[in-house]
């Protein structure tokens, strides 16, 4: 079964306001005739509204980049699933390594917050990784393992239809170190095979698994050769609007 591609730009803790209606705007004539390719970015909270606001008419859908799980109440600096429906997301990423790292995140907040996401009916970009430690010490299958369990405990078929999995190895974030991509394809391949024991063949083949980790225009046709890489999970290449565009255009090059 052909699965959608699926290019989505995580800008982090980048852009004000004016910088990231600069990028959209570039982005949107960039892309804008690209067919085939679902693309979503990911601005931090304080550019939702505006981004969402100059994306109107576009293809481009909008993301955040994490959530809590309450619906409102005393939880300071914490933004809740409807506030970002609100503010015009349709996915969110929920579990990147970088918030498991520095914000203590574990499989089973990460799972709250996938589960409060969904029943707001926003989609989730659900991110899984093995540390290079983990990696040398031949973990990562027991690490993926792990965090695909936890991460989807509880839910249901339906719910799967709603998400995308991005693997993205920790070493690889930002270092300029990108799996080859059989090193990446052999760990898709397993997520699946995950995803088809916990579910079944047909949830499986549909689930978009997303490459991330020093993607760039260079390295993305080679990845998304492979099998089962179906997109790809974009950080600092994200944060112009050139290199975005020619990622996303991967099939032209
Ligand atoms: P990078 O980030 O492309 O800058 O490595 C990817 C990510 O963290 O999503």
């Amino acid at each position: 079964m052909a699965r959608l591609p699926f290019i989505a730009g995580n800008w982090k803790m980048n852009k004000t306001v004016g910088e990231a209606l600069d990028l959209i705007r570039g982005l949107k004539t960039a892309v804008s005739e690209v067919k085939g390719v679902e693309v979503a970015v990911a601005p931090p909270f304080t550019a939702l509204h505006a981004v969402h606001k100059e994306l109107e008419g576009s293809s481009i859908l909008l993301a955040a980049q994490n959530l809590y799980w309450e619906e409102k109440g005393a939880f300071t600096g914490e933004i809740s699933p409807l506030m970002l429906k609100e503010a015009g997301c349709q996915y969110v990423i929920i579990g990147h390594s970088e918030r498991r790292q520095f914000f203590g995140e574990s499989d089973e907040t990460v799972n709250r917050r996938i589960k409060a996401a969904l029943a707001q009916g926003l989609k989730v970009i659900f991110c899984i990784g093995e540390t290079l430690r983990e990696r040398e010490e031949a973990k990562t299958f027991t690490v993926l393992d792990r965090q695909v369990s936890g991460g989807l405990k509880g839910l249901g078929d339906k719910d799967l239809k709603s998400m995308a999995i991005a693997y993205e190895p920790v070493w690889a974030i930002g270092t300029g170190k990108t799996a080859t991509p059989e090193q990446a394809e052999e760990v898709h391949r397993f997520i699946r095979e995950k995803v088809k024991m916990l579910y079944s063949q047909e949830i499986s083949e549909e689930i978009r698994i997303q490459y991330g980790g020093s993607v760039t225009p260079d390295n993305i046709k080679g990845l998304m050769n492979q099998p089962n890489i179906d997109g790809a999970l974009v950080g600092g290449a994200s944060l112009k609007a050139e290199s975005f565009s020619k990622i996303v255009r991967f099939k032209e090059m």
